[in-house]
Order: structure tokens, then sequence, then C-alpha cells
């Protein structure tokens, strides 16, 4: 009895406590302090993005150092490795962004946060001029502003390769809204299949699902689409569901070829398992409104009448991004993206650009790893430069008024002091960026993800159920917000328990 009472007590006391932490937690993040006010003094950072650069720098830095404006056309933050997810109704779209805001007014001074799409830099001004391209606009729309230093952090667009079709006829899975966008349409083809009196080859069609791009990306997607179909309209259009395909066409000799050999043939024995059709050394070279044009293995063209074609065939620079640097054409030779050296300086840009992330041409993957880390190490390099420039007006103050300073003793102890600071100075020394690889996490559907992580000098591959649950604590912990972390576990849960929804808003 006694055992029981203690047990008892404890889960209670662990109960109160837990709730109590969480609801201190998320008040705390509800209602922000007050923040000091922009200060003529300092530098002005401008920081162009919201994304997984923009957001980790903004997360790391001392704002107290610097007067910050972040612009960005998207006023929050996009979890990417969960888009997949949203494309297919698992989560809600909702869960996995987070209001940019919700981290600017937690850090020291304030932060001004611009919905706004930046259109011109200019290097050697220092000015950016952007527009507000939202649906409603106030008298002033378009304006110029000067920065002290820029942080560029646009990422990338979708690649199409101008290949005819394609930005008419495919669904991509890069945006919030791309997401959205494709499961209204897959929603459709159900919809319209299910039609009374639908010809059975159209009915064929509008269940052929065609993902291009044997990427992370496509991959990830089609494990998605696989599940939604086992899971969820196997009940609900139980006269259609044998009649769904998916097709993964990809150029290239495998799927996945950033992944080991292991783990490309787990995953393409899986597919074949879930009845995923991969097509290897297959190009798409056109993408018509009811079908898609492939050049086949042996350079014979077919086309392949398809419901549905979902786009995820690799990222290209920006316009702003080839504009800019078609400004700096001497040091800015590289069609991938922007040059920058171990610091994460634009090159030929006077050290007062900075670049992270998907915009850049590196040895580095376009990973929101990268770009995260690339964000944080900024951080921590613009507080070092702010530190120095501290030094340095505090230097130059001393130094004009030394001689002003009377008394042997005065003089001495002036003279210390400047010594010091020229020390402090000296110290302050920039370590270039470093990247540390954390592994690649895939999931390929049906409960299994894959996993490539690096041990003691070397690589472990696993795929499966466990790696599956270690995917999903994996991601939920690196969503930035304990919001966003119960939110994603929640629909988890709803849709584990109430299956996903298949109405088409
Ligand atoms: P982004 O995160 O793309 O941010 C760019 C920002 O710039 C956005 O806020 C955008 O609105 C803003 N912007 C655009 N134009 C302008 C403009 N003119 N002016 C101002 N701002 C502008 N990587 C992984 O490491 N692991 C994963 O599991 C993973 N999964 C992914 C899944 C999907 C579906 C996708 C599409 C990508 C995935 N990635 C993953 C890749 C990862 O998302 C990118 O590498 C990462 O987003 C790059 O970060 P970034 O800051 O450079 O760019
Ligand atoms: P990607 O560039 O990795 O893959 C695109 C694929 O499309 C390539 O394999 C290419 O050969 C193929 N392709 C291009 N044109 C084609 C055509 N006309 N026909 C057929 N195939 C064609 O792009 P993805 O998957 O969008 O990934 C972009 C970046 O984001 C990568 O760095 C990736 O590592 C990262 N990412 C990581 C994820 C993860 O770690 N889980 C998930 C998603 C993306």
């Amino acid at each position: 009895r006694n055992f029981l009472q203690i047990l008892g007590r404890t889960t209670l006391i662990t109960l109160v406590g837990t709730t109590g932490a969480f609801y201190y937690i998320t008040q705390r993040e509800r209602h922000p302090g007050a923040q000091m006010p922009f200060d003529p003094e300092k530098k002005t950072l401008v920081v162009l993005g919201s994304g997984w650069g923009a957001t980790s720098l903004l997360k790391t830095l001392d704002t107290a150092d610097y007067n910050v404006v972040v612009i960005s056309p998207k006023n929050y933050f996009l979890f990417t490795p969960l888009l997949p997810s949203v494309a297919v109704g698992t989560l809600n779209p909702r869960s996995i962004i987070q209001p940019t805001r919700y981290v600017t007014r937690h850090k020291k001074r304030a932060v001004s946060v611009i919905e706004a799409e930046a259109s011109d830099i200019d290097p050697i001004n220092k000015t950016i001029t952007f527009a507000d391209n939202s649906e409603i606009q106030g008298q002033v729309s378009t304006t110029t502003i000067p920065y002290d230093y820029l942080v560029y952090a646009v990422g990338a667009e979708v690649q199409t390769f101008n290949i005819p079709g394609v930005k008419e006829n495919a669904c991509f899975m890069k945006e919030l809204h791309d997401a959205e966008n494709m499961q209204r349409r897959f929603m459709d083809c159900v919809e319209t299949a299910a039609f009374p009196g639908q010809a059975t080859e159209e009915v064929d069609r509008l269940l052929h699902m065609v993902v291009v791009g044997g990427g992370p990306t496509g991959v990830e997607l089609s494990g998605e689409l696989h599940d939604f179909l086992e899971d969820d309209l196997k009940s609900w259009y139980p006269e259609l569901a044998g009649k769904i395909r998916i097709t993964l066409v990809e150029a290239l000799p495998s799927v996945l070829p950033s992944f080991s050999k292991q783990l490309i043939n787990y995953t393409e024995s899986t597919f074949k398992e879930s009845k995923i059709d991969i097509l290897t050394k297959t190009m798409v070279k056109e993408v018509k409104e009811k079908s898609v044009v492939l050049q086949m293995p042996d350079k014979s063209i077919q086309e392949m009448p398809c419901g549905m074609v979902v786009w995820a065939a690799g990222n290209k620079g920006r316009k702003l991004t080839q504009d800019l640097m078609a400004k700096l054409p001497t040091t800015q030779t590289n069609r991938r993206g922007l040059l920058v050296d171990d610091y994460l300086r634009m090159q030929g840009a006077q050290d007062s650009i900075f670049a992270i992330g998907d915009c850049t041409a590196t040895s580095y993957a376009p990973t929101a790893q990268v770009a995260s880390q690339q964000g944080a190490y900024l951080a921590r390099v613009l507080g070092s430069l702010a530190k120095k420039e501290n030094l340095k007006n505090m230097l130059h103050q001393l130094e004009s008024s030394i001689d002003q300073v009377k008394g042997e003793e005065e003089k001495k102890a002036a003279v210390a002091e400047i010594e010091s600071v020229r020390n402090q100075s000296a110290k302050i020394k920039l370590r270039p960026f470093h990247y540390s690889h954390q592994g690649s996490l895939a999931y390929i559907g049906s409960e299994k993800a894959i996993a490539d992580l690096p041990f003691m000098n070397g690589n472990i591959a696993s795929g499966g159920v466990a790696t599956y649950l270690f995917w999903r604590s994996a991601y939920l912990s690196t969503l930035f917000s304990l919001r966003n972390r119960t939110l994603v576990g929640t629909d988890w849960v709803k849709v584990k328990l109430f299956g996903r929804d298949v109405s088409r808003e």
C-alpha cells in the first residue's frame, strides 16, 4: 500500500511539475519583454531571407551589437524537411512554420522585420532596394535603405532546365503553397477518377502520379504518397485504391546518389515492395497537361499518361543572385552561386556582404544542415566584428585624449590602457567556417527511414523501422520551438487516431 501511495504521489508531482514548466515556457514565449531601441551609433545589419540560414543567424546573434533589419517576402521560417508530410495531409501546414517575429521579439535589441522582396543590391554604395509584392499595398510599396553589413541568405529556386511545360503543368515541392497545391491537385485527380462513367484508360491516367527527380525530395515525397494511399485512400476509395500508381523518374543510374550504396539498395527494394516504380537513366523531356515525355535509357522517346507530375529536380540560383553576381563580374564567376571566402564573405564585396546557404557555390551540399551551421557561425563572426569595432572606437578616443592627460602617473596609466585595448583587439581573431556533418536522414515510406551517420571516422548506414523512429525524434528535436514540436507531435497522434483528411479544399 505504501509503495502504491509513493508511486501515486510521485506521478502526481511529476505531472503537475511538467504541466507547470510547459505552461511557464509557453507563456514566456507568448509575452516577450521590452527591447532596447535602435541605436544610431550602431551599424546597420540587413538580413535577407527568413529560411534556414537567416533564422539560425537570428537565433544566435547578439542584437545588442547592431541595428538589425530582416527583409523577406515570407514573414515566417519554413521547416522544409517535413514539407512532403504536409503535401499528403499528415501534417497541418501551420505546424511547420514559425513566424520570424517569434524569434526576433525575444532578442535584446529590437529587430525590424519587413515583409518584402529585395529587388536590387548595390554592393558599391551599400544599398538595398525592396518592394512589398503582397496582395495589399500601402501608399509606399518600394524603398531603398543603406546597410553596413548585409547577410545574403535568399536560398535558391526550383531548377526547371527550361524543359517545356514544367512551369505550366507540374507541381513543385519547395514552398508551403507548393505542398498545399499538390495536395489539392492529387485529391482532384482522385475525385475526377471517381466521376461516374469515366473510361478505364482515363481512370488509369488520372491515378498515375509521376515524381521527377530521385534526390531526397523526390524519394521522400514518393514514400509519403504511398503511405497516404495505403493508410487512408484504400479505406475511403476502395474501388480506386488498387489503380493508383506512383512512378519516380531519375536521370542518373540510381536514386539518392548522395547516400551509401547499401541504403540506395534498401530504398529501391522498399519501393519495389511498396509498388512504387523507379525509372532510372530516364530523363523527362517535356511535361504536358496529361502526360510526361520521357527519354528512355535506350534514348527512345516515350509518352507516359499521368494525372499529376511533381517536379523535384533540384535547385538553381535566384534572379536576384544572378543580378548581384553580374555587378561583380571579375570575382563572381561561378554560375552555381555566390563565391565566398572561408569566412563566408562574398568575394569582391568590400567585406560588407556575407552569403550563406543555398545561394552560395561552395564544396558543401545545399542542405539545411549547412545553412544553419553557417548562420550560427556568422552570428559569432558578427559578434567578434562588433567587439573589434567597439575596441577600435575606444582606442581612437583614448589616443586622441592622451595629450590632455596631465601628470606622469596618469600618463603612464593612459598608455597602459591603450596598450591593453590594443592587445584585446589583436586577440580577436576570426576562425574560418568549419562544417561538421551530422549525417543524412530520409523517410522512404512504410514507416521506414534511412540514415547515413558519421561514426568514429567512418559511417553507419541504417534503414528500417527503428531508423524511422530516430528520424521522427531527430526532426522533432530540430524543430526550432516548443510550439512547433507540440503542433507536429499532435498532428502525428491525430493521424494515427483518425487518419489523414481526404477532403479537397
Ligand atoms: P531557404 O531556407 O530557402 O531560405 C531562403 C529565404 O529567402 C526564404 O525565407 C525566402 O522567402 C527568402 N527570399 C527569397 N527571395 C528573396 C528576396 N528577393 N528577398 C528577400 N528574401 C528572399 N536539407 C537538409 O539538410 N535536411 C533535410 O531533411 C531537408 N529536407 C528538405 C525537404 C524539401 C522538400 C526541400 C525543398 C529541401 C530540403 N532540404 C533539406 C534542403 C534545405 O531546405 C535547404 O538547403 C535550406 O532551406 C537552405 O537554407 P537557406 O537559408 O539557404 O534558404
Ligand atoms: P537533388 O538535386 O538532390 O536531386 C534532383 C534529382 O533530379 C537529381 O538526381 C537529378 O539527376 C534529377 N533530375 C534532374 N533533371 C531531371 C530530368 N529532367 N529528368 C529526370 N530526373 C532529373 O534535389 P532535391 O532532392 O530537391 O534536394 C535538394 C537539396 O536538398 C539536396 O542537397 C538534398 O540533399 C537536400 N535535401 C535533403 C533531404 C534529406 O536529407 N532528407 C530531403 C530533401 C532535400
